[in-house]
């Protein structure tokens, strides 16, 4: 069976981009695909984190995993600090990288920009998360479209490796969703959504309330139009908010803007929330019953197990690889 490896950051809670972009795709995937999916914890703390949040954090995600639909008897679920092999893969993958090419990363432009103290783990993320996709001979990494950079140099360092050392990797593809790659944010539609955006009404979170879901559509930033009308470089507000209809709703683009023509913004955007609380409020249900269970815990304690064993393998072969320890 082909392998999918697929880890989201908890660094907040999961916004329509995280679910649009990749979790959704989760779903289906998991019953064709052995599917690893990582709560990617070292990641996280590239930028700081406070600890109890970080801790709430990791634990909500897991509960969120479960609340979309992810069968733990199918896929595997687990934290990444559980899995020591990934920190020791990632620094056999740091000394495979070149600082030149880590820094023409977008994303550590995009973080590093205008800050100081800058951790240095922010630059060597990369190679971390190539470590991530590795340990699992992955065929295939469902993503949003801003992991497609990482993505392109996790292929390059794997490349760089098996011809170096020996040739151990899998070359893993990546899998953008056909809609709903890049969600905007709903203020400033220029920039994608981000759950780490310090602008509380840019993003929609999955456990947001009711309320805060139908306030923050409604203030979502447009234009003086009043056409409700897909153009991304004219109109990208409207063009936004139409491709998350069009996702939560299964209906086209086309259909949306005749149903919508010549009506402006207001009901446009009174049935978008609508149609996003449809998907959303039972899954805001699951979480809150997971959450208090036990159950989550086993699952964690599970996917670790099985995680810690496939990691193991393929971090002893990259050791072997280069040289690393005694031959075993
Ligand atoms: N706006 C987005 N549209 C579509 N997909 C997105 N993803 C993130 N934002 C969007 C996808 O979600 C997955 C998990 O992302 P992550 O948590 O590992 O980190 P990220 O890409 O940096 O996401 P955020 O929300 O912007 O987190 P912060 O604010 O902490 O940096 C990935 O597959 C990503 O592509």
């Amino acid at each position: 069976m082909k392998r999918i490896f697929s880890g989201i950051q908890p660094t907040g809670s999961v916004t329509l981009g995280n679910y649009i972009g990749a979790m959704k795709q989760f779903i289906d995937l998991q019953h064709e695909y052995d599917c690893f999916f990582c709560i990617v914890d070292q990641h996280a703390i590239t930028v700081p984190q406070d600890r109890l949040e970080l801790r709430k954090n990791i634990r909500s995600l897991a509960a969120l995993y479960l609340a979309i639909g992810i069968d733990p008897e199918k896929a595997t679920i687990f934290i990444q600090s559980e899995v020591p092999a990934h920190a020791q893969a990632g620094w056999i993958m740091q000394c495979n990288s070149y600082i030149g090419e880590l820094e023409r990363m977008t994303q550590f432009k995009d973080k590093s920009a205008g800050k100081d103290g800058v951790s240095s783990g922010l630059l060597t993320y990369p190679p971390l998360m190539a470590a991530d996709i590795l340990l699992y001979q992955t065929d295939l990494v469902p993503v949003g479209e801003d992991q497609k950079q990482h993505l392109e140099l996790t292929r390059d360092l794997a490349e760089r490796f098996n011809k170096k050392y020996n040739d151990i990797f899998k070359i893993p593809d990546i899998r953008l969703p056909k809609y709903g790659a890049r969600v905007m944010s709903l203020q400033e539609p220029a920039k994608k959504m981000s759950k780490s955006d310090p602008n509380l009404k840019s993003f929609i979170t999955l456990l947001d309330d009711p309320k805060q879901i139908e306030k923050k559509i409604k203030s979502a930033v447009t234009d003086s139009e009043g056409i409700v009308k897909y153009d991304k470089d004219q109109k990208p507000g409207v063009s936004n908010l139409l491709s998350i209809f069009s996702i939560f709703s299964g209906k086209s683009i086309e259909e949306l803007e005749s149903k919508y023509e010549g009506k402006g913004y207001g009901d446009f955007k009174a049935d978008l929330a609508q149609v996003v609380l449809e998907e959303i409020t039972p899954i805001q249900e699951r979480y809150y019953s997971i959450l208090e269970s036990s159950e989550l815990d086993e699952i964690l304690d599970r996917g670790a197990e099985r995680a810690n064993i496939e990691a193991n393998k393929m971090v002893r072969k990259m050791m072997n690889a280069v040289g690393l320890g005694r031959k075993r």
